[in-house]
């Protein structure tokens, strides 16, 4: 099928290379011009895992082209919205680029076209798109909308988008159906050429579930509040965890045993970032305000996570004291591993707020240092993390890259000033930290001094590999 994609962004690049990946004519549009110059040019304005090289073979393969919004609306059958959602001041998600596009549909194109919103937008949103292109219309345009939330995690996108648990589709006509069964049909018949696994074994096919608009809409604000619901959670069972002495690893993992909870995204840390959490969750708050909810459980959401970020500083203040010309090496500026992306960090609220304490920070992250140097200038920026840990009177872990969990203990025992590690993501081997001569803190476990075998160090070795469980009894 010939399909349009409007907005090169994280989710629209990794959908128009993903559709042509499995077979589709795609067109991308970018209204950032240097942003669609570089992309023109072979390069890639983000770092995600395998997108290079999907978005190499399909543009050799001729199945992808990037260019400007009006020849995407000339393109395609089914046009995907993906333009930017920001939050406004006052939480309400920003929908002027998603007016915009459409109002550019509705003056430029003819004949049928599938209009598909991806971008997350409040409920109805859906049911503006359509008066709205009925308003703008000029040139006969038919069409259906549809929404098809995405739910694609950055630094795993592409593989999320080949092999997705579910593909969620609203929409108000068979026509609409059947046009996004087909467009999705490799998927749910996992008939590609999977371009992450040589030898892709074959799975359980992912659920097509089909709503009407504002359900498809909702599903998606939904599930992200209830993920960031999970994690604020775990962060205060941590907190918990840290007064009475107990160990949230071991709660987290009893908790998770049981199917109706699940292990997934009850690892405590110093709070959720990102472009999506943190202004769905404000977007999600707002849509229940002006449709009179009292969905007050996710105000409390909000709030503990932004205090993430202020009780960790509280406890580096406890250990050096006073900060002012302390030397504070940062392991780690992206919001999560495997992306270079720095939305919404907490890594920003939390260095900005070392720099006002007078604080010397001396930061590594294997990929986001580019992107955060704009937003963090006045901090040190090193090549390595044990250049960034030289003289160090604290080492902070903010991300739990795999490259700090494989850390050379001799080489940044003799590098650092003072042994002190505050992990805020609970990443390195508390019993090898110990071992090394580090006094080693970590989210709701008990701080493990030198040379101590503590309950965070029996945890963290049981973390790799062994039988958790066993070590409880
Ligand atoms: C999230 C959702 O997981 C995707 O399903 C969704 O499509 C995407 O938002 C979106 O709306 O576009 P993403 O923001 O890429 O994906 O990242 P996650 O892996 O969900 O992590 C979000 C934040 O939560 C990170 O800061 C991460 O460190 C934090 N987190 C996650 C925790 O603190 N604890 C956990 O147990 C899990």
């Amino acid at each position: 099928m010939k399909i349009s994609v409007i907005g090169a962004g994280y989710v629209g690049l990794t959908t128009a290379a993903c559709l042509a990946q499995i077979g589709h004519e795609v067109f991308c549009s970018e209204s950032d011009l240097d942003k669609l110059t570089k992309l023109q040019g072979g390069g890639m304005p983000i770092f995600e895992p395998h997108l290079e090289e999907v978005i190499k073979a399909v543009r050799k393969a001729e199945r992808l082209r990037f260019g400007s919004t009006d020849e995407a609306i000339a393109w395609g059958d089914a046009i995907f919205i993906c333009v930017g959602t920001p939050p406004l001041p006052n939480g309400d998600a920003d929908l002027h680029a998603i007016e915009a596009v459409a109002r550019s549909i509705a003056k430029r194109a003819s004949g049928y076209r599938l209009i598909i919103e991806k971008s997350t937008v409040p409920v109805q949103t859906g049911a503006q798109l359509r008066k709205h292109l009925s308003v703008h219309s000029t040139n006969g345009l038919r069409y259906d909308v549809a929404s098809n939330p995405e739910f694609l995690r950055e630094g795993t996108s592409v593989e999320d988008f080949l092999h997705p648990d579910r593909i969620v589709i609203g929409v108000d006509s068979p026509r609409a159906a059947d046009m996004l069964r087909e467009i999705y049909e490799p998927i749910t018949k996992q008939e590609f050429v999977c371009p992450i696994h040589s030898d892709c074994p074959k799975r359980k096919a992912p659920i097509f579930l089909a709503t009407d608009t504002n359900s498809a809409e909702l599903i998606k604000h939904a599930s992200n509040s209830f993920l960031a619901m999970k994690i604020s959670f775990i962060n205060m069972v941590a907190n918990l965890c840290e007064v009475v002495g107990a160990d949230v690893t071991k709660v987290a993992e009893g908790m998770g045993l049981d199917p109706r909870i699940g292990a997934a995204f009850l690892n405590p840390g110093i709070g959720f970032g990102g472009f999506c959490f943190p202004k769905d969750v404000q977007a999600f708050i707002r849509i229940a305000e002006k449709s009179g909810c009292d969905f007050s459980l996710l105000k409390e959401v909000e709030k503990i996570n932004q205090r993430r970020v202020e009780h960790f500083v509280e406890q580096v203040r406890n250990e050096l004291w006073v900060l002012r010309g302390k030397k504070i090496a940062v392991w780690g500026l992206a919001f999560k591993p495997n992306t270079d992306d720095v939305r919404f960090a907490p890594s920003i609220a939390l260095v900005k707020s070392l720099v006002d304490e007078g604080a010397n920070v001396r930061a590594y992250d294997p990929e986001a240092m580019g992107k955060a140097k704009s937003v963090l200038p006045n901090i040190t920026y090193c090549s390595n993390p044990y250049e960034a840990a030289e003289g160090a009177d604290a080492l902070l872990i903010v991300t739990e890259w795999d490259e700090f969990r494989n850390v050379d203990w001799e080489r940044l025992r003799s590098t650092v000033e003072r042994p002190l590690i505050l992990d805020g993501r609970n990443a390195l081997n508390a019993a090898e930290a110990a071992s090394h001569g580090f006094h080693y803190f970590s989210v709701g476990r008990p701080p493990v001094l030198p040379g101590q075998a503590g309950s965070a160090a029996i945890g963290a070795s049981a973390f790799v590999g062994a039988d958790i469980r066993k070590e409880s009894f």
